[in-house]
């Protein structure tokens, strides 16, 4: 790989973090010309801040009983991650909705990870959701965040088969195998220039 500069990406997280380590993979094998320089959570408890510092990236929590207001919460958030001049915000099991003013301030630049293929099931438990709703593909899509809950523009899908027997379980471990598969891989896309935003479209361009 070129010593080309690598890009900087903050993880937002709020949870276990695996999808922060399958980018800490991408990231560490230079399949991803990327560089994680900070994980912030709203949540001292969040597996992700273990995993942050097992890699040697700064873990940093925000504790959204100190700030009195939810906008007041996203602008020190975006004041944390413009001091480490972030280019790239990612949000990995972040469970806080974003505010205007934040989802504004890294639009075109700020990615989700959400299990399932939307626009079916945005929200919480959306495998559940897929299961009771008794479809036969499920999935996890990575899409650019747009003010709307899990509404914004597409950028990779994988999909995953249901099986008969499968439970709210079983059905999240098979489409969190994908999502730690996509989520790396549109991040290296966006690492390399190569999402073009276009309206609602995500044009993904070729290789050079
Ligand atoms: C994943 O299923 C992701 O799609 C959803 O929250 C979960 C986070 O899991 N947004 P993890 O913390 O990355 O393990």
């Amino acid at each position: 790989m070129s010593d080309a500069p690598r890009l900087r990406v903050g993880v937002l997280a709020s949870g276990r973090g695996s999808n922060l380590r399958a980018i800490l993979s991408g990231v560490e094998a230079r399949r991803v010309r990327a560089e994680v320089v900070v994980v912030l959570s709203d949540r001292s408890g969040a597996g992700a801040l273990d995993i942050a510092r097992d890699h040697g990236v700064e873990a940093l929590v925000l504790d959204p009983t100190l700030h009195p207001g939810r906008e007041g919460y996203d602008q020190a958030l975006i004041a944390l991650l413009e001091e480490r001049r972030v280019e790239l915000v990612c949000l990995a099991g972040y469970m806080r909705i974003l505010r205007p003013v934040f989802v504004r301030h890294f639009e075109g630049r700020l990615l989700n990870i959400h299990p399932a293929l939307l626009p079916a099931f945005p929200g919480l438990h959306a495998q559940r959701q897929a299961l009771e709703h008794g479809v036969r593909i499920a999935g996890a899509t990575v899409h650019f965040v747009d003010e709307g809950v899990d509404t914004g523009p597409i950028v990779l899908q994988a999909a995953v088969p249901v099986r008969q027997d499968d439970t709210e379980a079983s059905l999240s471990d098979r489409i969190l195998a994908e999502e730690h598969r996509i989520y790396p891989e549109a991040i290296r896309l966006f690492a390399e220039g190569r999402l073009r935003l276009e309206d609602r479209h995500v044009r993904i361009l070729e290789e050079p």
